[in-house]
């Protein structure tokens, strides 16, 4: 397709100008249709382009913040100066390109981040950007500030954003999976998690110190979102006597009988790991301290799990994904997203990314239901 002479370069702006000055824009059924959309329904592949060499590219940080994500920012960044290539890091998420709020990232700029928590350009829930007036100006600042790619560094909603931006602009745009949630589909792993995981496990096994002093059960709340990766993963490596996750429904009845039965075999305490997408973990407690009789204490972990030092493994994942993601531009790639898949860094199309659901291995949640015996 590279060479193909019907793939227009709509980044050129004399051909653009050229092309489309006279219906710059055009209504279908009302919707504005922009050049790219136009361009789209005539040449269906756009995941390549053929023109110039890339010069310029964003970076934005979105979404629920997760541990790496700055040694991503710092390995794109790096990566892309080997090759010539200028860096835009927007700031405050989506908000930074609607808003245009940029600033030069350089390989001195990100000097002394790979070990932080957090994001040096903030992040944000940008409600505009989810509205067609925000990605047409977020699309519009990409075109004014020539960026030739925008690198995503997120989770599943800034995919889903990335998508629909994707649809009003011509830059190439790469997803780099970035959650504590581990929600993505595409990767086995995003960057955070194991961060995430860690921090998680170092407070429950203090949780379990107290736990069995004062022979009680508790409910530990994990983030996750709508999904349980995050709870199954805690609860099989700090061995949870129970792990509850939004895609296994299990009536309070099954968890009281299993509490019960620990407490006929000599375990007097134990630690439910519980996924916030389950519901409500306090009347849960409520209700299981009412049938076994025994003290039940609720603690939530909440934002502690998305702070913090990001651990060897996801500064690693994070530098393989940055590189990935500069090697798909540098090949006029776009739409895509990085990832992990069987042990080896890869890409997957972003549209396909969004409209498939990571599925949960239940195996985990088997296993650990065998090793808490
Ligand atoms: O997606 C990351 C995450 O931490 C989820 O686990 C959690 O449900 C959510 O973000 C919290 O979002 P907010 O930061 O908007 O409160």
């Amino acid at each position: 397709m590279l060479n193909s002479p019907s793939i227009i370069c709509v980044r050129d702006k004399i051909l653009l100008e050229a092309v489309f000055k006279p219906f710059h824009v055009i209504f279908d059924t009302g919707r504005l249709l922009s050049p790219k959309t136009r361009i789209r329904d005539a040449e269906q592949d756009h995941s390549q382009r053929m023109i110039s060499p890339l010069k310029t590219i964003g970076v934005v940080t979105s979404g629920g913040d997760a541990p790496g994500m700055n040694a991503a920012i710092r390995g794109i960044t790096r990566i892309a100066y080997s090759k010539n290539l200028q860096v835009l890091g927007f700031e405050r998420g989506w908000e930074g390109l609607i808003t245009n709020s940029s600033r030069p990232l350089t390989p001195r700029s990100v000097g002394g981040i790979i070990q932080l928590g957090g994001t040096i350009l903030h992040t944000s829930r940008c409600l505009e950007f989810k509205t067609p007036e925000g990605i047409n100006k977020a699309a519009e600042t990409l075109a004014s500030r020539s960026l030739d790619a925008l690198v995503v560094i997120g989770g599943n909603g800034s995919f889903h954003g990335a998508l629909e931006l994707s649809e009003e602009t011509d830059s190439l745009i790469v997803g780099v999976p970035a959650s504590i949630d581990n929600d993505v589909f595409g990767t086995d792993e995003t960057i955070g998690f194991d961060t995430a995981l860690n921090t998680a496990v170092d407070e429950i096994d203090k949780i379990r110190d107290t736990a069995i002093s004062h022979e009680r059960i508790f409910i530990v709340e994990v983030m996750g979102r709508a999904r349980g990766f995050l709870a199954a993963t805690v609860g099989l490596t700090v061995g949870a006597e129970i792990i509850l996750v939004p895609e296994v429904k299990v009536e309070t009845r099954k968890i009281v009988e299993r509490l019960e039965e620990n407490n006929a075999k000599g375990k007097k305490s134990g630690i439910i790991v519980a996924a916030e997408g389950i519901g409500d973990t306090r009347k849960l407690g409520e209700d299981i301290e009412k049938e076994t009789r025994t003290e039940v204490r609720l603690t939530v972990l909440g934002y502690a799990q998305r702070g913090g030092s990001p651990s060897a493994r996801s500064r690693l994942l994070a530098s393989l994904f940055a590189n990935e993601a500069i090697e798909l531009l540098t090949k006029n790639r776009g739409n895509r997203i990085v990832g992990l898949q069987n042990g080896n860094v890869t890409s997957m199309d972003l549209e396909k990314s969004c409209s498939k659901e990571k599925p949960l291995d239940l195996n985990l949640l088997s296993l650990a239901n065998v090793l808490a015996t």
